[in-house]
């Protein structure tokens, strides 16, 4: 597992994180490739399909500068089947008491999620200083982190849930985020396509809205 302080410089260059659903362990390196090639840094893989584990192996092994994190983690399982994978982070849609106890045994780069002022504050008591805000519109959007970046401006967050293109922005240019995650810039069917084109071209225009801010 890398460090905190290498996911954020790697954000840095690139504040989209995708959030990414894949199907088949074989897309593993078109993916990341086309990913890299419109200058995205990192990438989430979700739990969420039976390939998402060999897809986080193949990508990690295969591209050593490209941070690649496991999401939807939701049980102790998870988290060491996360990390025997290669993940280089891990992110949470929510906290549970079990899952706490899981990630509490682990000091790499965890991004716990919230959608509270109350689970923000217990989770930095907890040592976790950048969370997932999820989900993202639904919860309060850019309006509920600004709010926040008064009394809490210790803490970073990336949103994710809902975040569009047209909406990145809004988010991407307040002090507590430090960067986006978004489903948007690869969809199933352009994986099941291999329309990694595509996939590159969403990736540069993501890039560029990043650097818009
Ligand atoms: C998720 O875990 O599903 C992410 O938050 C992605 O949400 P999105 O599909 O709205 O980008």
């Amino acid at each position: 597992m890398k460090t905190m302080t290498a996911f954020r410089s790697a954000i840095e260059a690139a504040p989209i994180v995708p959030v990414l659903t894949v199907y088949e362990a074989d897309h593993a390196e078109p993916l990341a490739e086309a990913l890299m090639k419109g200058g995205i840094t990192s990438a989430e893989i979700t739990l969420r399909t039976p390939a998402a584990l060999e897809v986080i192996r193949r990508m990690s092994d295969a591209f050593k500068d490209f941070l690649v994190g496991a999401g939807t983690i939701i049980s102790e399982g998870d988290v060491d089947a996360a990390l025997k994978a290669g993940s280089d982070f891990l992110v949470t849609p929510g906290t549970s008491p079990l899952l706490l106890e899981a990630l509490g045994s682990h000091d790499g780069i965890i991004l716990p999620g919230v959608a509270t002022a109350s689970e923000a504050m217990a989770r930095f008591d907890e040592g976790f200083g950048v969370m997932k805000f999820f989900p993202a519109e639904a919860a309060g959007g850019a309006k509920f982190l600004k709010s926040l970046a008064g009394p809490l401006p210790h803490m970073d967050f990336m949103p994710t849930g809902g975040v569009t293109p047209q909406n990145a922005v809004d988010y991407l240019s307040l002090p507590n985020v430090i960067a986006v995650g978004g489903s948007w810039i690869a969809t199933k069917e352009e994986m099941a396509n291999g329309d990694w084109a595509a996939i590159t071209e969403k990736a540069k225009e993501a890039v560029k809205i990043g650097r818009s801010v």
